[in-house]
């Protein structure tokens, strides 16, 4: 077993280029190369070999031309892969320690790419935010990936780092015997310019609606998961949309992706108490690991959208309407697809966001968790939360600002840490990176978590 470990050590080292992006001429890709390049031979970085890939090297060739200047492009390798090529991606694969994909809608894309890195070895991050995608990986993948040492880790962009990291900062200010029992995430999005996404966003979340019963279908068919023990009853379902006193925001239930990924992370944190131990980790990071661990609390989590005025979330209404709706049905679909500006209210854009539109957009993320004083409280009798906490993530433009310095710093973090991260397997990013630099990292990048306030609640 140490011997199989070292020699996938070693297999690894040899490896010719550190990253590959792979979908580098896309929107986000684009995006994520300038954020790579950044670090590429930078002092301290464990970046010093970058390829890029994806179907067309002229395409692959403008996008390092556009995320470089004003600078020339520096010599990077631009390999030719195709998803529907499988060949193209071993090779890319048998090549990289990780693969970084950018190649969207995940459900009709991504699976070829994380089977060429399973069998080859190599890690796998990806910046998507279709749940069935991630749990079909798991329930595929995740014992092969576990045996060649290949981490497979989605939702290493907004979606779901800032919810996952977020919450385990908020989980951290509960001190002492006090505990949360639901944490409720506000997501404000800022700017004095139209706030845009691209059209990849838009298919993904269209064909997501549009296959969301294959997911039940998915879960009835795997094991139950555990449930991590939470101080206190469930929180009531609540209303889709509620006003919120503290922050002086209405809140409408968002089905993002983050409060499942969220969910898998407790359950794997309460099927492995101590986090997932390091493939090679020292005497140190254990004990790190383990009191890093032993400090989270879990707590019931949702995340919901936040706005100053009710109408501001009418367009997420009524763009959650057409979805339900039209997304079932194929005439449906091709109506929504062809169509984005209209149906989302500008919010989506077949040509994407401006530059001054991605720059002058931010983020805010509150935490709200309420729970106990004492957790011990909570199975007295008194059930009812006697304490409030709020937390804060606050980022640049969610989409192509921040999505790539996330990646980028998950990738640094597992080329730094790699013996101190698991083997292998399919795994949630908040179990992999939580016990890791990353929050220091981010906080480092521009993206800030902050304590905000506690506040005991009336009976
Ligand atoms: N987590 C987050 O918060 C977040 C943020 C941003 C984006 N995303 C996700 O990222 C994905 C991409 O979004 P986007 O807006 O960047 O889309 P996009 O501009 O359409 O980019 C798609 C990329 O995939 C490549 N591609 C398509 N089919 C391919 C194939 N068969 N083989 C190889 N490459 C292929 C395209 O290459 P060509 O240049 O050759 O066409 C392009 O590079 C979406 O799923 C989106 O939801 C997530």
């Amino acid at each position: 077993m140490a011997d199989d470990n070292q020699n996938q050590i070693s297999s690894r080292s040899s490896r010719i280029y550190d990253v590959v992006i792979f979908g580098a001429s896309g929107f986000t890709g684009k995006y994520v190369v300038r954020e790579a390049l950044k670090f590429l031979n930078a002092p301290n970085s464990p970046l010093k070999t970058l390829a890029l890939a994806g179907r067309s090297p002229s395409r692959l060739s403008e996008a390092l031309k556009w995320a470089s200047a004003p600078n020339p492009p520096p010599k990077i390798p631009l390999l030719t892969a195709d998803t529907s090529d499988p060949n193209s991606l071993t090779r890319i694969a048998s090549q990289a320690k990780i693969i970084l994909d950018c190649v969207g809608p995940f459900r009709l894309y991504g699976e070829p790419v994380v089977a060429a890195c399973v069998e080859s070895g190599c890690d796998y991050l990806d910046i998507c935010g279709e749940p069935d995608f991630m749990e079909r990986m798991e329930a595929s993948y995740h014992d092969k990936a576990a045996e060649k040492g290949s981490l497979v880790i989605s939702a290493c962009g907004f979606d779901s780092i800032p919810a996952e990291m977020g919450l385990l900062f908020h989980s951290r200010q509960w001190t002492g015997p006090s505990a949360p029992n639901r944490v409720e995430a506000y997501l404000r999005l800022e700017s004095d310019k139209k706030i845009v996404g691209n059209f990849g966003t838009y298919e993904s979340a269209v064909l997501g609606v549009a296959n969301a019963d294959k997911l039940v279908e998915l879960r009835r068919s795997r094991p139950k998961r555990a449930r991590p023990a939470i101080p206190g009853p469930a929180p009531p379902k609540g209303s889709i949309i509620e006003h919120q006193k503290q922050l002086d925001l209405w809140g409408l239930k968002l089905p993002s992706a983050d409060s499942i990924v969220v969910r898998r992370t407790l359950s794997t944190l309460t099927e492995n108490p101590h986090g997932l131990p390091g493939v090679n980790e020292s005497d140190e990071n254990r004990k790190t690991r383990e009191a890093f661990w032993s400090t989270a609390k879990p707590a019931h989590f949702g995340v919901k959208l936040g706005s100053k005025s009710l109408l501001g979330l009418f367009p997420f209404i009524m763009f959650g309407v057409f979805l339900g709706l039209l997304s079932k049905v194929s005439l449906g679909r091709w109506l929504l697809l062809k169509y984005p500006s209209f149906f989302s209210a500008g919010g989506f854009r077949k040509e994407g966001p401006s530059e001054d539109e991605v720059a002058s957009a931010t983020f805010k993320m509150w935490f709200v968790g309420q729970g106990f004083s004492d957790s011990s409280l909570a199975s007295q009798g008194n059930k009812k939360p006697d304490t409030e906490v709020i937390t804060r993530v606050m980022g640049p433009e969610i989409g192509y600002l921040t999505t790539p310095i996330v990646l980028l710093q998950c990738a640094l973090v597992a080329l730094k840490e790699r013996d101190n991260l698991p083997k292998g397997g399919v795994f949630t990013p908040g179990i992999v990176f939580g016990a890791t630099d990353l929050e220091k990292r981010l906080q480092e990048n521009g993206i800030s978590f902050d304590f905000i306030s506690v506040n005991s609640l009336s009976a």
